[in-house]
């Protein structure tokens, strides 16, 4: 049987399935692999099931001498050096679209939460301090209704969050690489925007952009700078699109009110990161496409990538 390597455990039915066709293994433990162990996994595998915390880079790539097939449970894939496989003959399979309505939703929830004071409620009734939320006006929020959404990359989840958002009844502006047509426009109720507009006039900015050379730190302290201190920062794309320590310096300087991240730009994020220790950041661990019914199709798709690429074919989803 062909072998195939896990970096991270699956549902039970897809790892049944997988081990009536392949020699499984399964990095297992709660912790991501490291390069060390992931590289000595690589040699001698044909088919490979990622995750975005694994950095498939050149020299991993090398060792593997009869990968066939990448298949990422992820619709990103910058963790993957994917120009370096494809010169190698490896195919690269990935999952979009099945988890595009769960992102727009943990999105919507960050926005929602920050606006509302949520999380923040939530630890301070914890911490037993109601005096501190007592008075009308000491413990307030902001309405969404009326409020200026400015959204970075009009893609599949863009485009989710904006139908979200137009049912809130706020204003809508995106900027993108290319304007989408005026049908979509309008059907979304969405405005085009250059990326100064967007920055300088929007009271909540959702970066939906992948990561690569010309987003890493697109975020960063002269753009910090240009929004209004009211405004908050939503990330639930890539964690390198935003300059972390610009954003730790704008947080605590009150540059900007708040900031709902679900990603990193290390993750899982380092334990002493002065991230969880601002009461105006909201955290989640990447959980964009952590719903079961999301999970169980990427997993789906997943498999069904490995399965093509093993025996030669175009993954359903490849780049
Ligand atoms: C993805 O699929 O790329 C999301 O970030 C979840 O990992």
């Amino acid at each position: 049987m062909k072998k195939i390597f896990l970096t991270r455990t699956l549902d039970d039915l897809t790892l049944k399935k997988l081990k009536k066709r392949y020699q499984v293994e399964v990095h297992s433990g709660k912790i991501p692999i490291s390069q060390t162990k992931l590289r000595s996994k690589i040699r001698g595998i044909e088919g490979l099931i990622c995750f975005p915390y694994d950095k498939i880079d050149k020299k991993t790539i090398d060792l593997a001498e009869n990968l066939k097939v990448i298949s990422t449970y992820s619709v990103g894939f910058d963790h993957i050096d994917t120009e370096y496989a494809k010169k190698k003959g490896i195919k690269i399979g990935y999952t979009p679209e099945v988890l595009t309505d769960a992102t727009a939703d943990l999105t919507f929830a960050l926005l929602l939460d920050l606006m509302r004071r949520v999380s923040e409620g939530d630890r301070t009734i914890r911490k037993k301090k109601w005096n501190e939320v007592y008075g009308a006006f000491d413990y307030v929020g902001f309405d969404l209704q009326g409020k200026t959404l400015g959204i970075i990359g009009l893609g599949r989840i863009g485009r989710a969050l904006a139908k979200r958002a137009s049912a809130f009844d706020m204003k809508i502006n995106y900027h993108n690489r290319k304007r989408v047509s005026k049908t979509l426009e309008k059907t979304l109720g969405v405005k085009f925007a250059s990326f100064e507009k967007i920055i300088t006039e929007s009271d909540i900015i959702s970066i939906h952009v992948p990561h690569t050379k010309e987003t890493e730190h697109m975020f960063n302290s002269n753009v910090f700078r240009k929004m209004k201190k009211t405004a908050f920062l939503i990330n639930t794309s890539r964690g390198k699109v935003v300059n972390e320590k610009d954003l730790i310096t704008a947080l605590k300087k009150k540059t900007i009110a708040g900031a709902g991240l679900d990603v990193f730009e290390i993750e899982p994020i380092e334990k002493d990161s002065q991230l969880l220790r601002l009461e105006n950041c909201l955290i989640t661990p990447h959980i964009g496409s952590s719903t079961i019914e999301t999970r169980k199709k990427m997993a789906e798709i997943t498999m069904k990538n490995l399965d093509y690429g093993i025996r030669g074919e175009k993954p359903i989803y490849t780049l």
